[in-house]
C-alpha cells in the first residue's frame, strides 16, 4: 500500500477550523452485550445521548443501527440502516418514526448503534453530508467523526475508484477502512487492526467510532486531538479497574508486526461472572452520565475495541512517558448538574449559579480565618514559578479575557512581567518562549485546539506549563505539567459565563499564593482574601438587578450596535461584555479601552449610539470621569455601570446600573455580571435560542 507519503492541503490546515469542529460536533455510541434491548429502546438511548450533546451546537444529526426485521440477530446484523436528517435532533427522531421498513420491536441481545451531531465544515448541512458516513451503498463500514481530516483531498485521490457521495472529509475515512478490508492480508484481521491502519493514514484532528457488517456487535473508537471517552455499565464486578495497553510493537522494534499481542483475561475489561455489559462511547461525559459514572478517557492514538463484550485498548508502539494502562474513573458529575433546572436556558442557569460556582472554586483552598491560600495542584511547583523570568497567559475567547482581567493584580503581586496572549496569534507569531518562562493555559473545556497547540509549542521549548481548566480529564488538564481545576461544574451554555468568573478567582488565588511570604504585601493580601469571602453575597446582590437589566434590554434590543467603554481592571469587562453580546445576540458590539477614546472611537459617539460605560472608584476613576465628559459632550447618553455608593457618578449620569463595592481587583467580577445578563436578555428578545 502506498499511502505513507500523502500530503496535507494547506488551505485546510487552519487550526481555528479544527478547534471549531472539535468543540461543536458530538459523538455517541451504545453497545449492549447480552443485555436484550428492542430497536426502539436502542434508538431512545441514542437519541437521548444526542440530546445531551445538543448544547455544543450542530446543524444535522444521524444514527446507524443494525437493519433487518428477522427474529435472528445474526441476520439483522448483516445489514446496517442509516437515518440522517438536517436540523434538530427532534427532526431526526421524527424521521426515525417515519421509517416504514424497520420494525422497532425487534429485540437485539447484542447490538452497536452509533449516533452523531454534525457542525458543517466540509459541505453544507444535508442528510448526505451528515454522519454516519459510509463506505459504500451496502453500508459495509460506517463511521462518526469529530474533527477535521486535513489530508482528505489526497486520500480522496488515492481512493478514486470508490464512488463518493458526500462533500465531507469524513467519507474518506469510511472508504479507507473498506479499502483496508478489501486489501487485507488475511481473513483473521481484526476490526481494531483495520482501524489502526486507517488512523495511521489520517492527518488532522479526530475522534472516531466505527461499525461494520463484517464485525457484528463490535465497536472500535480512536482519537487524536478530539476528546473520546467510554462509559461502562454492568451489574457485575468488572475484571479490572485499569485496562492494560496492548502494544503492537515495542518502541525499539523497527518493523511493526501484523497481529496484536494476546487479548485475554489479563488485558481486557469485562464483567467477571456474567456476560452482560453495556458500553457508551461519547465525546462528552454529559452524554453518558445518566447511564454510568464509570468512564475511561482515551488518549491520542489509542484504539479502543469492544469484541465479544470485552474492551481492549491498544497502541502501535510504546513511547517514553506513556501510561501503561487506562484507569476507570468515577465521574463526580450528576445529571442534575447538566440539566437546565428552572431556567429557560443553560446560559441563564449558569449566570445564576455564580454565587455557588465561585465558592466551589475556592472550596478547600482559601482559608478566610488565617488568610492563607493552598492550591494542591501547584504546591510542588510554586518555588519554580516564583523563580521564573515571566508569566505568559495563553487562551482563546472568554478565557483570554480572564487573563486580561487579572493581569494587573498578577503583575502587582508577583512582580513579574505578565504577557496575555490569544493562542492563535501567539502561534502565528512563533513567539519566543524560553525554559525559564511559565506558560498558563486558561480553558473552560480544556480542549480548544489553538490553546492545545500553543501548550505543545511551549512544552517543546522547555517552559513550565500550567493549566487553569474546568474539565478534569481534558487534554489541557492532562498535558500541562501542573495546574488548577476551577471546579465551576459543567458549563453547557455556549456562551461562557460562570467559567469566566471562576477562572478569574483561580488566577487571583494563584497571585495570592505567589506572594504569601512577602511581608510588605500582607495587608493587600488580607484585603483581597476578605474580598473573596464576601464575593458570593455581592454576586447575589448583582443578580438581583436582573429585572432592571431586562427592562434595559427591552430598550436596546432593536439597536444595531452597542459600545462598551472602560479602563484598568474593567477593560476586560468591556471586551467580555462585547463578546457575549456579539456571540449570542448577533448585534454588533465593541469593547473600547476608554484611554483610546480620543484616538478614534469617539467618532462613533452621538445621541443615537448606545454606549455603556464602566466607572468604578479605583485608580482610574478621574480618567473615567473625563471619558464620561467626552461622551456626554458628543451628546452621548451613556448607561453607566458604577459603584452603588458613587453619588457623584450617579448624579452626573442619566442612567446607571448600581453594583456593590468590593476590593478593586475583584470588582471586575461584579461589573461583568450585568453584561452577561444584558446579553442574555437581548438574545431572548431578538428571538435567538441561546441554549
Ligand atoms: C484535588 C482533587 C480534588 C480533591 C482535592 C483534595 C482531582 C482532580 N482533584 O484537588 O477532587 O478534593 O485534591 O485535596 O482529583 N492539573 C494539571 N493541569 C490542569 C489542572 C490540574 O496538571 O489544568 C493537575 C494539578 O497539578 C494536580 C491535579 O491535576 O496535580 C489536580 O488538580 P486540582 O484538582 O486543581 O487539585 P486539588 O485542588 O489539589
Ligand atoms: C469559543 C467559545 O469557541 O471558545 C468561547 O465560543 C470560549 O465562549 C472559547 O471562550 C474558548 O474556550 P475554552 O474552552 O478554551 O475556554
Amino acid at each position: 500500500m502506498q499511502l505513507t507519503s500523502l500530503g496535507r492541503d494547506a488551505e485546510d490546515t487552519h487550526p481555528a477550523a479544527t478547534s471549531e469542529q472539535t468543540l461543536l460536533a458530538g459523538i455517541f455510541a451504545y453497545l449492549n452485550y447480552h443485555v436484550p434491548r428492542t430497536r426502539r429502546e436502542i434508538l431512545e438511548v441514542l437519541i437521548k445521548g444526542l440530546h445531551r450533546l445538543e448544547y455544543r451546537g450542530y446543524d444535522s444529526a444521524g444514527v446507524g443501527i443494525d437493519g433487518g426485521n428477522s427474529k435472528e440477530w445474526e441476520t439483522n446484523s448483516k445489514s446496517i440502516h442509516l437515518i440522517k436528517q438536517t436540523g434538530k435532533v427532534k427532526a431526526l427522531d421524527e424521521e426515525i418514526h417515519k421509517q416504514q421498513d424497520i420494525d422497532l420491536d425487534v429485540e437485539f441481545d447484542v447490538h452497536l448503534g452509533i449516533a452523531h451531531t454534525r457542525w458543517a465544515t466540509h459541505g453544507v448541512p444535508s442528510p448526505v453530508n451528515s454522519h454516519p458516513q459510509r463506505s459504500d451503498k451496502n453500508n459495509d463500514f460506517i463511521v462518526i467523526h469529530n474533527g477535521i481530516i486535513t489530508n482528505y483531498k489526497d486520500l480522496k485521490k488515492f481512493l478514486a475508484s470508490y464512488e463518493f457521495e458526500s462533500e465531507t472529509d469524513t467519507e474518506t475515512i469510511a472508504k479507507l477502512v473498506k479499502y483496508m478490508y478489501d486489501n487485507r492480508e488475511n481473513d483473521d484481521i481484526t476490526f481494531a487492526t483495520l482501524v489502526e491502519q486507517v488512523t495511521q493514514q489520517l492527518e488532522g484532528a479526530f475522534a472516531l467510532v466505527f461499525k461494520s457488517v463484517h464485525f457484528p456487535g463490535e465497536a472500535v473508537g480512536s482519537r487524536r486531538g478530539g476528546p473520546l471517552l467510554i462509559g461502562v455499565r454492568s451489574d457485575h464486578k468488572l475484571s479490572t479497574d485499569h485496562i492494560p495497553i496492548l502494544y503492537r510493537s515495542s518502541g525499539k522494534d523497527k518493523k511493526t508486526c501484523n497481529t496484536l499481542p494476546r487479548m485475554d483475561e489479563d488485558t481486557c475489561l469485562f464483567p467477571v461472572d456474567e456476560k452482560a455489559v453495556e458500553y457508551y462511547f461519547a465525546s462528552d461525559a454529559s452524554a453518558v452520565i445518566e447511564h454510568t459514572n464509570r468512564v475511561i478517557f482515551l488518549e491520542d492514538d489509542d484504539i479502543a475495541a469492544v469484541r465479544d463484550g470485552r474492551l481492549s485498548i491498544h497502541r502501535i508502539k510504546r513511547t517514553a512517558g506513556d501510561h501503561p494502562a487506562r484507569a476507570i474513573q468515577t465521574l463526580q458529575m450528576e445529571l442534575q448538574q447538566i440539566m437546565k433546572g428552572n431556567f429557560s436556558s443553560f446560559m441563564q442557569k449558569e449566570i445564576f449559579e455564580q454565587p455557588e460556582s465561585v465558592v466551589n472554586t475556592m472550596r478547600g483552598r482559601v482559608n478566610f480565618e488565617n488568610n492563607t491560600v493552598i492550591l494542591g495542584g501547584l504546591k510542588d511547583h510554586i518555588k519554580e514559578i516564583q523563580r521564573c523570568r515571566r508569566l505568559i497567559m495563553i487562551a482563546c475567547g472568554t478565557s483570554y479575557h480572564a487573563g486580561v482581567a487579572t493581569r494587573q493584580v498578577l503583575e502587582e503581586l508577583t512582580e513579574l512581567p505578565v504577557m496575555v496572549e490569544l493562542a492563535s496569534d501567539f502561534l502565528d507569531r512563533n513567539t519566543p518562549v524560553f525554559r525559564d518562562d511559565v506558560c498558563f493555559f486558561i480553558s473552560q473545556s480544556g480542549e480548544t485546539a489553538d490553546s492545545l497547540l500553543a501548550l505543545r509549542y511551549c512544552k517543546e521549548r522547555g517552559a513550565l506549563t500550567v493549566g487553569i481548566t474546568n474539565t478534569v480529564g481534558s487534554s489541557i488538564s492532562r498535558e500541562t505539567d501542573c495546574g488548577v481545576h476551577i471546579n465551576a461544574g459543567p458549563e453547557i451554555g455556549v456562551a461562557s459565563t460562570k467559567a469566566y468568573t471562576s477562572q478569574f478567582v483561580a488566577l487571583i488565588m494563584f497571585a495570592l499564593l505567589m506572594c504569601d511570604d512577602r511581608i510588605s504585601v500582607q495587608p493587600r493580601r488580607r484585603e483581597i482574601i476578605q474580598g473573596l469571602k464576601v464575593l458570593p453575597d455581592l454576586i447575589k446582590e448583582v443578580l438581583s438587578l436582573d429585572e432592571e437589566i431586562q427592562k434595559l434590554a427591552a430598550e436596546l434590543y432593536q439597536q444595531k450596535s452597542v459600545l462598551i467603554m472602560g479602563r484598568g481592571y474593567h477593560y476586560a469587562t468591556c471586551l467580555e461584555g462585547a463578546l457575549k453580546i456579539k456571540e449570542i445576540t448577533y448585534m454588533h458590539s465593541e469593547g473600547i479601552l476608554a484611554g483610546e477614546l480620543k484616538h478614534g472611537p469617539l467618532a462613533l459617539v452621538d445621541k443615537l449610539m448606545p454606549v455603556i460605560m464602566i466607572i468604578m472608584r479605583d485608580h482610574t476613576y478621574t480618567k473615567c470621569q473625563n471619558a464620561l465628559q467626552q461622551v456626554v459632550a458628543r451628546q452621548g447618553r451613556p448607561i453607566v455601570i458604577c459603584d452603588k455608593e458613587d453619588y457623584e457618578t450617579i448624579s452626573n449620569s442619566s442612567r446607571t446600573i448600581k453594583v456593590p463595592h468590593c476590593v478593586d481587583c475583584l470588582q471586575g467580577i461584579l461589573s461583568v455580571i450585568p453584561l452577561q445578563l444584558l446579553s442574555f436578555h437581548l438574545a431572548v428578545l431578538r428571538g435567538y435560542d441561546c441554549i
